[in-house]
């Protein structure tokens, strides 16, 4: 019969072949799925990253960011206040930069009543609860879009960590509780500890974006901040080779070494092999950026009804998660954390 054509002589049985081992006994209800969960998703592990723009009021929809928006100074302390409410325990700030203050060196993040360390302050001043985590970074300001000084078509390292440095001393200043220089110049780190250090600010963390790809993933964040038409060239001579994964443990090694307080691996989900490494190399504070590029196209896709954005949302963090990570920056979280609290 049918049966003994499917299941030739000899055939071992499943149990046979399991030795009675059944590892689905254990997922067969909620209650024990819960129950041996190994990994969980929660609103501490959440970092919202915000954008801020000059202006009063101000709230503009980032077209390649569908529920992101620009803020201004005034609605990015009511959402700091709303993100404190959820319970999500920091923002981190990117600037929109008005085009007349942007030049060759991006010498406005020089300024201390910049856009950045105005929203610092305001958000410090109104909800001192939260922590505020800033970018030293001179891709806002500069005109070219570049991290650095970009001098005969060369990012030049030294002039830009001096520049880098002061600019992490004024967020200081200004409140940021962290500073996470996302340049990936040779040196940062060490300078900016010496000098948050030599200028009282010895509470203040560091967070380094030890390893940072060069990656198609920041397209729509080059949208938000306004770089995308002014990038020239791409970012290779100082972001990671995405083919590499011991460089990476070098970055971190080298960062940690110089002071940081804690890692971040940016972009995020195409990653998770690096989270992964540099947690079982170094077992200390470990982060992901879960880019714009990966939030876009989680949203996209459900707006198109080809997956279910926030089973897909969820499932992305807590791969994170299962990673390693103690947090993820992701502009889902006021979304996920309003959930989690729900
Ligand atoms: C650069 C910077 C980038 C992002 C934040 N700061 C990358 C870039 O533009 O090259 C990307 C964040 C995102 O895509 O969400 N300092």
């Amino acid at each position: 019969n049918r049966q003994t054509r499917l299941k030739p002589a000899g055939a071992r049985t499943v149990d046979e072949i399991t030795g009675s081992r059944r590892l689905r006994r254990m997922r067969k209800a909620d209650w024990s799925r819960r129950l041996v969960q190994e990994n969980h998703l929660t609103v501490d592990d959440l970092i919202w990253p915000i954008f801020v723009i000059d202006g009063k009021n101000v709230r503009e929809p980032i077209p390649a960011m569908p529920g992101v928006f620009r803020l201004s100074v005034d609605l990015a302390v009511k959402e700091a206040e709303r993100a404190a409410k959820l319970g999500i325990p920091a923002i981190a700030t990117f600037p929109n930069v008005d085009m007349s203050l942007r030049d060759q060196t991006g010498s406005h993040i020089l300024d201390p009543q910049n856009i950045i360390n105005r929203t610092t302050s305001a958000i410090k001043a109104a909800v001192p609860e939260i922590g505020v985590i800033t970018d030293a970074a001179l891709d806002p300001f500069t005109s070219h879009g570049h991290d650095g000084i970009l001098r005969d078509g060369i990012i030049v390292n030294d002039e830009t960590v001096e520049q880098v440095t002061a600019a992490a001393v004024l967020q200081a200043a200004a409140g940021a509780d962290i500073i996470a220089p996302s340049d990936m110049m040779d040196g940062r780190i060490g300078a900016i500890r010496d000098a948050l250090d030599a200028n009282g600010f010895q509470d203040v963390a560091i967070m380094s974006y030890a390893t940072k790809f060069a990656s198609a993933f920041y397209g729509p964040y080059r949208e938000a901040i306004g770089t995308q038409g002014l990038l020239k060239g791409d970012k290779k001579t100082y972001y990671l080779d995405h083919a590499n994964s011991d460089e990476a443990i070098r970055e971190a090694e080298q960062d940690l070494a110089e002071g940081a307080d804690m890692l971040m691996v940016k972009p995020g989900l195409p990653y998770l092999d690096i989270i992964r490494r540099l947690k079982d190399e170094f077992q200390v504070p470990t982060f992901a950026y879960q880019v714009s590029g990966e939030y876009s196209m989680i949203k996209a896709a459900s707006a198109n009804g080809w997956i279910d954005g926030e089973k897909a949302m969820l499932e992305s963090l807590l791969a994170f998660k299962r990673a390693g990570c103690d947090g993820i920056l992701t502009y889902f979280a006021p979304e996920v954390a309003q959930m989690l609290k729900g």
